[in-house]
């Protein structure tokens, strides 16, 4: 069973932003929407591409090779070239402290 993983601390993230992290070794990304923290997989399910840098419009990332949008929130693709949702991890925070678990391979 996969275990939970320090990322970062919630100060580190201002509203609007966000942190890249390794998370037994996948990319992750965690946002900060309107003081809620969530966590997708760095990557485009369209053709790869990082999303991490794009700036949030609302709780939405725009790919920034061909402008699929995602949700930061649930990691679906919200439009074309997309169709497939990108994964999201839980996230829980003790002490001020993010934490990051993958249940994916579980
Ligand atoms: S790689 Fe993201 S839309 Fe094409």
């Amino acid at each position: 069973m996969s275990e939970w993983q320090k990322v970062c601390s919630t100060g580190d993230i201002p509203l609007g932003e966000w942190h890249q992290s390794d998370v037994d070794g996948t990319t992750v990304v965690i946002y900060n929407v309107d003081g809620e923290f969530f966590a997708i997989e760095d990557v485009c399910t369209h053709d790869g591409a990082i999303l991490s840098g794009c700036p949030l419009e609302g709780d939405e990332v725009v790919c920034p090779r061909h402008g699929a949008r995602f949700s930061v929130k649930t990691g679906e693709a919200l439009s074309a070239p997309a169709w497939e949702a990108t994964a999201t991890f839980p996230i829980k925070i003790e002490n001020d402290e993010i934490w990051v678990q993958d249940l994916r391979w579980d």
